[in-house]
């Protein structure tokens, strides 16, 4: 073992000697990064030694659950785009990623002051988290303890949960050498332990030789796992079907590549990894004793990670966790495209949630440069709805733009409707009096919650149900055009066919609009929606609530849309019933057999019998021709 350990040290001296300094790419950092509170000048950053200041650029990641492991939360970490991350890894913005998987995140790179860098941020989560294990742990080697340090205005002792950190991510530039031999990019790609640089340049269909010698490395040089080694690529990368990376082999093969140098350096791989192993003895020491002193002086007791650390006599004992995880309650996850806004900016833009911006209950109307938005407020765990909305994109379901968690609070911004609910235009006295929905609008109306539901129920995949539709979630927007709004209830439609009927005990809903199966057996099936929407076709038509405790009937029972629409079509005299049942204020300036057929559809739709109600495509289709006919 000291035997190995000297020979290790040999050729760790003997290739600083080989390394020839250049200025002209980027030299390697060459496992430097480990020792923190020594100066050398390879750890700081690459420098901006390119041809351009700024270039689009690639970051890799590799997929750590629980709290890295999709495109959204990956992008949140690294400042990137969830979307970019999806389309260029061949996944969704949701989806999970197998652990260790390595992601493609294309960012934009710039220079600041001296280095190429990517800016992110991130807030401490734990007293133990610290500038080494942001850089090592959680950003495995995309930054270095050193850049923090440079770049934060916190000494390594006063750092504790909660702070903000700027986080410079290591990216680069092409040089003019590396432009005139053709390359585009630059993807700082974090080493494995089984990496070698002809793996790495084959991994990305690059020559090895532009490898060593973007990084300044020789075919001898020994590289470490968890470092970034620059690979120049010549074309942007598309999509790429992402694998998990392969365990190490038991039995190392020499993986095929074109060049003929893989067996030697596969074995300074090997030799390589060994002296990382051996570096990292005074390294971690000089870190531990640090560590401890940042802890003595806290007075903290001592915790599960120290103990970690204090065992650290080589290696091994390295924690495989990370001990730094702290989950954010799966909203991480959910964040998708959307914008992730800073609390202020919402404070801004909504006058400091002032009382004359507020729309109703926790929604706000908030201006973002001149652009309006709603902001909704909400507790809890909103990550279904996050999820739902993110896959829904459809012009009549109210979009969700952006969000902000701030003191365990989800404000969720959406796009703004202008003219408020559909339950205040039919309901409320003040708009009775100086604007009345028209006939056409109303049919308008219909059309598009039709056309939305029978989105979510045909066209989403997997398909929803929205469990709440009702009047006061119908929106309108400055056309007067209907949007659906509210997918706080929805849910996924199970396959009945494979007896996955779905049936729940927790009974929630607006009296009225729940269909009978739902509120006596609990039963969700898309028949929901369709009964809630002859709930809401006959609102439109009649201007009545769908449920109204009217004083002049007998025992003050509620009074049920659904059902007064039978009394309707019960008997004789049904056109002279209807007219009786329109909004009067449409006066008589309404086609009544289009009327007739709307109530007709509506009748059906709240047919006690779920399996006698129309599907939603059938509703949507007989609402377009009534539609076609009101405009003639
Ligand atoms: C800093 O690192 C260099 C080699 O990279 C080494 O020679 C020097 O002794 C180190 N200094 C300290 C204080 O550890
Ligand atoms: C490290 O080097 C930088 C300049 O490269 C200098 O500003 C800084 O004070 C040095 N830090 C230490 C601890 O020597
Ligand atoms: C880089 O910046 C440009 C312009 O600001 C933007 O269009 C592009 O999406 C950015 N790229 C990434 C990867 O964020
Ligand atoms: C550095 O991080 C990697 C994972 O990114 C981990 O496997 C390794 O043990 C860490 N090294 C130290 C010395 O903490
Ligand atoms: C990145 O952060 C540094 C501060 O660490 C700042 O000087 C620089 O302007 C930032 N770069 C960009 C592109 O925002
Ligand atoms: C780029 O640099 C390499 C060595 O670093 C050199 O061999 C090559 O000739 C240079 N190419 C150009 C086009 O300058
Ligand atoms: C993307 O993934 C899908 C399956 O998820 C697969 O069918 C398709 O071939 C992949 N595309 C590429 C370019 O790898």
């Amino acid at each position: 073992m000291p035997m190995l350990w000297f020979l290790n040290l040999v050729i760790f001296f003997i290739m600083l000697w080989q390394f020839p300094v250049s200025h002209c790419q980027q030299p390697y950092v060459n496992n430097e990064q480990l020792d923190c509170y020594n100066n050398s000048t390879v750890t700081h950053g690459f420098a901006c030694n390119g041809v351009s200041s700024t270039c689009p650029s690639y970051l890799t990641f590799r997929s750590s659950p629980p709290d890295y492991d999709t495109a959204a939360s990956i992008a949140s970490l690294l400042s990137a785009d969830p979307s970019l991350i999806a389309q260029i890894n061949n996944i969704s913005i949701v989806e999970k990623i197998p652990m260790d998987t390595v992601v493609i995140v294309p960012v934009n790179c710039s220079c600041s002051s001296h280095y190429y860098q990517h800016n992110s941020s991130y807030v401490l989560k734990t007293e133990s988290d610290n500038y080494y294990i942001l850089a090592n742990l959680t950003l495995q080697g995309l930054t270095t303890c050193q850049s923090l340090i440079d770049q934060n205005p916190y000494d390594s002792r006063e750092l504790s949960a909660g702070m903000r950190l700027v986080v410079p991510l290591w990216c680069a530039c092409p040089t003019a050498n590396q432009t005139a031999r053709g390359a585009k990019y630059l993807i700082s790609y974090l080493t494995d332990w089984d990496d070698y640089i002809e793996s790495i340049a084959e991994m990305f269909g690059v020559d090895p030789q532009m490898v060593f010698d973007a990084n300044q490395l020789t075919e001898d040089s020994v590289i470490y796992p968890f470092t970034p080694i620059l690979v120049p690529l010549e074309n942007e990368l598309s999509k790429i079907q992402i694998a998990p990376s392969p365990p190490p082999p038991p039995s190392p093969e020499p993986p095929p590549t074109t060049t003929g140098v893989t067996k030697s350096s596969k074995k300074w791989v090997f030799v390589g990894v060994g002296i990382g192993a051996g570096l990292l003895l005074p390294a971690l020491s000089g870190f531990v004793a640090y560590f401890f002193h940042r802890r003595s002086k806290k007075g903290k007791s001592v915790s599960d990670s120290e103990n970690r650390f204090s065992e650290s006599a080589g290696y091994k004992s390295i924690p495989e966790n990370k001990p730094c995880s702290v989950s954010s309650a799966g909203i991480q996850y959910a964040i998708g495209s959307f914008t992730v806004y800073e609390f202020e900016e919402l404070q801004n833009a909504t006058g400091f949630f002032s009382e004359a911006n507020r729309i109703k209950g926790s929604v706000y109307r908030g201006s973002f440069k001149g652009d309006d938005a709603a902001i909704k407020m909400m507790r809890g765990d909103v990550s279904s709805e996050l999820n739902i909305l993110k896959q829904i994109n459809h012009s009549n379901v109210i979009r969700l733009s952006g969000l902000c968690l701030h003191e365990g609070n989800t404000y969720l911004v959406y796009e703004y409707a202008e003219n408020g609910s559909l339950s205040d235009w039919l309901h409320l006295k003040k708009y009775q009096s100086s604007f009345c929905l028209g006939w056409k609008q109303r049919v308008q109306i219909a059309n598009d919650v039709a056309d939305a539901l029978n989105y979510l129920h045909n066209y989403t995949n997997p398909p929803y149900i929205h469990k709440d539709l009702k009047s006061s979630n119908i929106l309108l927007d400055g056309n007067l055009r209907g949007k659906v709004a509210n997918f706080g209830l929805a849910r996924t439609v199970e396959n009945q066919e494979k007896g996955g009927l779905q049936l729940t005990a927790h009974v929630v809903g607006t009296q009225g609009y729940m269909a009978p199966e739902y509120i006596e057996n609990g039963m969700i099936t898309p028949k929901l929606d369709v009964f809630a929407f002859g709930v809401v076709i006959l609102e439109l038509l009649s201007g009545r609530e769908a449920a109204s405790s009217d004083s002049n009937k007998k025992n003050g029972k509620e009074e049920l849309l659904s059902a007064s629409i039978s009394q309707v079509f019960g008997g004789e005299n049904v056109r002279e019933k209807l007219r009786g049942f329109v909004d009067p204020s449409m006066r008589d300036e309404y086609p009544l057999d289009l009327a007739y057929s709307m109530a007709q559809l509506a009748n059906n739709c709240v047919a006690y019998d779920p399996n006698s109600r129309p599907t939603m495509s059938e509703v949507s289709m007989t609402l377009s021709k009534i539609l076609s006919s009101s405009m003639d």
